[in-house]
Protein backbone atom coordinates (compact mmCIF):
# COMPACT_ATOMS: atom_id res chain seq x y z
CA UNK A 1 0.00 0.00 0.00
CA UNK A 2 1.02 3.12 -0.52
CA UNK A 3 2.57 5.43 2.39
CA UNK A 4 0.27 8.43 2.49
CA UNK A 5 1.39 11.67 4.90
CA UNK A 6 -1.39 13.56 5.39
CA UNK A 7 -0.42 17.77 6.47
CA UNK A 8 -2.26 20.55 7.70
CA UNK A 9 -1.44 22.25 4.61
CA UNK A 10 -0.22 22.11 0.96
CA UNK A 11 3.00 24.11 1.75
CA UNK A 12 3.86 21.86 4.68
CA UNK A 13 3.39 18.98 1.67
CA UNK A 14 5.02 20.87 -0.63
CA UNK A 15 8.23 21.41 2.08
CA UNK A 16 8.59 17.44 2.76
CA UNK A 17 8.12 16.25 -0.55
CA UNK A 18 11.33 19.33 -0.94
CA UNK A 19 13.11 17.96 2.00
CA UNK A 20 12.95 14.65 0.51
CA UNK A 21 14.19 15.62 -3.32
CA UNK A 22 16.92 17.72 -1.86
CA UNK A 23 18.66 15.36 0.68
CA UNK A 24 18.22 12.73 -2.68
CA UNK A 25 20.20 15.32 -4.81
CA UNK A 26 22.53 14.85 -2.37
CA UNK A 27 23.36 11.60 -2.29
CA UNK A 28 23.09 11.31 -6.00
CA UNK A 29 23.81 14.42 -7.67
CA UNK A 30 22.88 12.49 -11.24
CA UNK A 31 19.47 11.87 -9.93
CA UNK A 32 17.24 11.23 -12.88
CA UNK A 33 14.07 13.57 -11.76
CA UNK A 34 10.47 12.85 -13.06
CA UNK A 35 8.55 16.32 -13.09
CA UNK A 36 4.72 17.01 -13.35
CA UNK A 37 2.94 20.64 -14.60
CA UNK A 38 -0.20 22.00 -13.66
CA UNK A 39 -0.59 23.96 -10.23
CA UNK A 40 -0.25 21.11 -8.06
CA UNK A 41 3.78 21.18 -7.92
CA UNK A 42 4.12 24.61 -8.30
CA UNK A 43 4.66 25.63 -4.32
CA UNK A 44 7.18 21.82 -3.98
CA UNK A 45 9.42 23.65 -7.07
CA UNK A 46 9.61 26.91 -5.05
CA UNK A 47 10.73 25.14 -1.87
CA UNK A 48 12.86 22.88 -3.89
CA UNK A 49 14.57 26.05 -5.29
CA UNK A 50 15.01 27.76 -1.91
CA UNK A 51 16.55 24.47 -0.18
CA UNK A 52 19.18 24.09 -3.37
CA UNK A 53 19.76 27.75 -3.29
CA UNK A 54 20.10 27.06 1.08
CA UNK A 55 22.01 24.13 1.07
CA UNK A 56 24.45 24.79 -1.87
CA UNK A 57 23.87 22.07 -3.76
CA UNK A 58 25.15 21.66 -7.39
CA UNK A 59 22.22 20.43 -9.27
CA UNK A 60 24.17 20.37 -12.87
CA UNK A 61 23.95 16.94 -13.29
CA UNK A 62 20.28 16.19 -12.40
CA UNK A 63 18.42 15.02 -15.28
CA UNK A 64 14.31 16.29 -15.15
CA UNK A 65 11.88 14.60 -17.41
CA UNK A 66 8.50 16.16 -17.86
CA UNK A 67 5.08 13.77 -18.08
CA UNK A 68 3.63 15.48 -20.83
CA UNK A 69 2.94 18.34 -23.57
CA UNK A 70 0.48 19.56 -25.48
CA UNK A 71 0.43 18.55 -28.95
CA UNK A 72 0.39 21.43 -31.57
CA UNK A 73 1.14 24.67 -29.61
CA UNK A 74 3.32 27.34 -31.09
CA UNK A 75 7.12 27.46 -29.97
CA UNK A 76 6.98 30.48 -27.84
CA UNK A 77 3.14 29.48 -26.65
CA UNK A 78 3.82 30.23 -22.82
CA UNK A 79 1.71 27.69 -21.64
CA UNK A 80 3.51 24.91 -23.58
CA UNK A 81 4.83 22.30 -21.00
CA UNK A 82 8.42 23.02 -22.27
CA UNK A 83 7.60 26.74 -21.52
CA UNK A 84 6.01 25.47 -18.18
CA UNK A 85 8.80 23.40 -16.82
CA UNK A 86 11.63 25.72 -18.05
CA UNK A 87 10.00 28.51 -15.71
CA UNK A 88 8.96 26.59 -12.91
CA UNK A 89 11.94 24.18 -12.96
CA UNK A 90 14.34 24.67 -14.80
CA UNK A 91 15.61 28.44 -14.40
CA UNK A 92 14.38 27.75 -10.45
CA UNK A 93 16.42 25.04 -10.01
CA UNK A 94 19.44 25.57 -11.59
CA UNK A 95 19.25 22.72 -14.38
CA UNK A 96 21.29 22.26 -17.63
CA UNK A 97 19.10 22.84 -20.27
CA UNK A 98 20.42 20.19 -22.06
CA UNK A 99 19.56 17.74 -19.36
CA UNK A 100 15.91 18.59 -19.27
CA UNK A 101 13.39 16.79 -21.46
CA UNK A 102 9.54 17.56 -22.69
CA UNK A 103 8.47 15.41 -24.84
CA UNK A 104 8.14 17.26 -28.76
CA UNK A 105 5.06 18.13 -28.82
CA UNK A 106 5.69 20.26 -32.01
CA UNK A 107 7.67 16.92 -33.62
CA UNK A 108 6.11 16.41 -37.36
CA UNK A 109 5.72 12.97 -36.58
CA UNK A 110 4.34 13.12 -32.72
CA UNK A 111 4.17 9.46 -32.44
CA UNK A 112 7.85 8.85 -33.63
CA UNK A 113 8.78 11.62 -30.48
CA UNK A 114 6.63 9.66 -28.29
CA UNK A 115 8.58 6.61 -28.39
CA UNK A 116 12.02 8.15 -28.83
CA UNK A 117 10.71 9.81 -25.34
CA UNK A 118 10.59 6.36 -23.96
CA UNK A 119 14.23 5.31 -25.41
CA UNK A 120 15.74 8.29 -24.01
CA UNK A 121 14.71 7.68 -20.06
CA UNK A 122 15.58 3.90 -20.90
CA UNK A 123 18.72 5.88 -21.60
CA UNK A 124 19.34 8.11 -18.67
CA UNK A 125 18.67 4.90 -16.85
CA UNK A 126 15.50 5.16 -15.50
CA UNK A 127 13.37 7.99 -13.54
CA UNK A 128 14.77 7.80 -9.96
CA UNK A 129 11.69 9.67 -8.34
CA UNK A 130 8.66 11.00 -10.13
CA UNK A 131 6.61 13.45 -9.05
CA UNK A 132 3.04 13.42 -9.68
CA UNK A 133 0.06 15.18 -9.36
CA UNK A 134 -3.57 13.72 -10.12
CA UNK A 135 -6.50 15.29 -12.29
CA UNK A 136 -9.79 15.41 -10.76
CA UNK A 137 -10.91 12.59 -13.17
CA UNK A 138 -8.25 10.31 -11.76
CA UNK A 139 -5.72 10.82 -14.32
CA UNK A 140 -1.97 10.84 -13.70
CA UNK A 141 -0.08 12.62 -16.65
CA UNK A 142 -2.43 12.78 -19.29
CA UNK A 143 -3.84 9.27 -19.38
CA UNK A 144 -6.90 9.99 -18.92
CA UNK A 145 -10.13 7.13 -17.70
CA UNK A 146 -9.62 4.06 -19.94
CA UNK A 147 -5.90 4.30 -20.27
CA UNK A 148 -4.06 1.05 -20.60
CA UNK A 149 -2.21 0.24 -17.25
CA UNK A 150 0.44 -1.20 -19.08
CA UNK A 151 0.60 1.90 -21.73
CA UNK A 152 3.64 3.74 -22.94
CA UNK A 153 4.42 7.37 -23.81
CA UNK A 154 2.44 7.90 -26.60
CA UNK A 155 -0.30 10.01 -28.29
CA UNK A 156 -3.55 10.75 -26.40
CA UNK A 157 -6.66 12.92 -26.71
CA UNK A 158 -7.49 15.26 -23.91
CA UNK A 159 -10.75 14.47 -21.69
CA UNK A 160 -13.61 17.15 -22.51
CA UNK A 161 -13.45 17.61 -18.78
CA UNK A 162 -9.18 17.92 -18.74
CA UNK A 163 -9.72 20.75 -21.49
CA UNK A 164 -12.21 22.47 -19.20
CA UNK A 165 -9.96 22.19 -16.14
CA UNK A 166 -7.16 23.41 -17.74
CA UNK A 167 -8.95 26.24 -19.68
CA UNK A 168 -7.91 28.56 -16.81
CA UNK A 169 -4.02 28.51 -18.20
CA UNK A 170 -5.33 30.16 -21.53
CA UNK A 171 -7.27 32.80 -23.00
CA UNK A 172 -10.09 31.26 -24.82
CA UNK A 173 -11.02 27.85 -24.05
CA UNK A 174 -10.99 26.84 -27.65
CA UNK A 175 -7.04 27.21 -27.16
CA UNK A 176 -6.73 24.41 -24.89
CA UNK A 177 -5.17 21.69 -27.39
CA UNK A 178 -6.87 18.31 -27.99
CA UNK A 179 -4.41 15.71 -28.16
CA UNK A 180 -1.07 15.96 -26.27
CA UNK A 181 2.20 13.55 -25.87
CA UNK A 182 2.01 11.80 -22.34
CA UNK A 183 3.93 8.80 -20.37
CA UNK A 184 2.28 5.97 -20.26
CA UNK A 185 0.84 4.57 -16.90
CA UNK A 186 3.58 1.84 -17.80
CA UNK A 187 6.45 3.97 -18.40
CA UNK A 188 5.33 6.00 -15.37
CA UNK A 189 5.11 2.79 -13.35
CA UNK A 190 9.22 2.38 -14.15
CA UNK A 191 10.05 5.40 -12.00
CA UNK A 192 11.49 3.96 -9.00
CA UNK A 193 10.06 6.09 -6.60
CA UNK A 194 6.58 8.02 -6.72
CA UNK A 195 5.84 10.86 -4.93
CA UNK A 196 2.08 11.74 -5.59
CA UNK A 197 1.29 15.70 -3.98
CA UNK A 198 -3.02 16.14 -3.93
CA UNK A 199 -4.33 19.16 -2.58
CA UNK A 200 -7.50 20.84 -2.45
CA UNK A 201 -11.12 19.09 -1.70
CA UNK A 202 -11.93 19.02 -5.90
CA UNK A 203 -9.12 16.22 -5.57
CA UNK A 204 -10.46 14.46 -2.55
CA UNK A 205 -12.30 11.27 -4.45
CA UNK A 206 -9.88 10.95 -7.21
CA UNK A 207 -7.16 10.59 -4.15
CA UNK A 208 -9.41 7.98 -2.04
CA UNK A 209 -10.03 5.91 -5.60
CA UNK A 210 -6.39 6.01 -6.41
CA UNK A 211 -5.60 5.14 -3.47
CA UNK A 212 -8.23 3.17 -1.61
CA UNK A 213 -10.29 1.94 -4.85
CA UNK A 214 -10.27 -0.97 -7.21
CA UNK A 215 -7.45 -0.84 -9.39
CA UNK A 216 -8.71 0.15 -12.49
CA UNK A 217 -8.54 1.75 -16.14
CA UNK A 218 -11.53 3.82 -15.59
CA UNK A 219 -9.27 5.11 -12.57
CA UNK A 220 -5.95 5.53 -14.07
CA UNK A 221 -4.28 6.99 -10.56
CA UNK A 222 -5.19 3.71 -9.38
CA UNK A 223 -2.42 2.28 -11.08
CA UNK A 224 -0.07 3.60 -8.04
CA UNK A 225 -1.11 0.45 -5.98
CA UNK A 226 0.67 -1.86 -8.21
CA UNK A 227 3.98 0.10 -7.69
CA UNK A 228 6.65 -0.89 -4.45
CA UNK A 229 7.38 2.56 -3.50
CA UNK A 230 4.95 5.33 -3.69
CA UNK A 231 4.50 8.56 -1.60
CA UNK A 232 1.34 10.05 -1.30
CA UNK A 233 1.47 13.49 0.18
CA UNK A 234 -2.21 15.34 0.69
CA UNK A 235 -3.69 18.06 2.66
CA UNK A 236 -6.50 17.56 5.03
CA UNK A 237 -8.63 18.48 1.74
CA UNK A 238 -7.64 16.57 -0.38
CA UNK A 239 -7.73 13.75 2.05
CA UNK A 240 -11.01 13.88 3.33
CA UNK A 241 -12.54 11.15 2.00
CA UNK A 242 -9.62 8.67 2.57
CA UNK A 243 -11.17 5.54 5.00
CA UNK A 244 -8.39 4.49 6.34
CA UNK A 245 -6.99 8.11 7.59
CA UNK A 246 -6.33 7.47 11.36
CA UNK A 247 -4.69 4.23 10.16
CA UNK A 248 -1.94 6.48 7.63
CA UNK A 249 -1.61 9.56 10.48
CA UNK A 250 -0.81 6.91 13.00
CA UNK A 251 1.80 5.15 10.72
CA UNK A 252 3.43 8.63 9.74
CA UNK A 253 3.83 9.47 13.49
CA UNK A 254 5.53 6.34 14.32
CA UNK A 255 8.06 6.81 11.53
CA UNK A 256 11.13 8.18 12.49
CA UNK A 257 11.35 11.70 10.68
CA UNK A 258 15.11 10.71 9.46
CA UNK A 259 14.46 7.76 7.55
CA UNK A 260 12.30 10.09 5.02
CA UNK A 261 9.90 8.55 2.66
C1 LIG B 1 0.63 17.57 -15.52
C2 LIG B 1 -0.05 16.31 -15.38
C3 LIG B 1 -1.43 16.21 -14.86
C4 LIG B 1 -1.69 17.09 -13.65
C5 LIG B 1 -3.15 17.01 -13.24
C6 LIG B 1 -3.46 17.91 -12.06
O1 LIG B 1 1.93 17.37 -16.05
O2 LIG B 1 0.51 15.34 -15.74
O3 LIG B 1 -1.71 14.87 -14.52
O4 LIG B 1 -0.86 16.68 -12.59
O5 LIG B 1 -3.95 17.39 -14.33
O6 LIG B 1 -3.34 19.23 -12.46
P1 LIG B 1 -3.35 20.41 -11.39
O7 LIG B 1 -2.14 20.22 -10.55
O8 LIG B 1 -3.28 21.67 -12.20
O9 LIG B 1 -4.59 20.26 -10.61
Amino acid sequence: MAEVVITRSADEASALAADHVARAIAAQPRLVLGVATGSTPERFYRHLARRIAEDGLDTSGVRAFALDEYVGLPADHPESYAAVIERTVTTPLGLDPAHVHVPDGRAADPFAAAAAYDRAIDEAGGVDIQILGIGRNGHIGFNEPGSSLGSRTRVKTLAASTREANARFFADPADVPVHCITQGIGTIREARHLLLLAFGADKSTALAGAVEGPVSASLPGSAIQLHAHVTVLADEDAAQQLTLADAYREAWALKPAAQGF
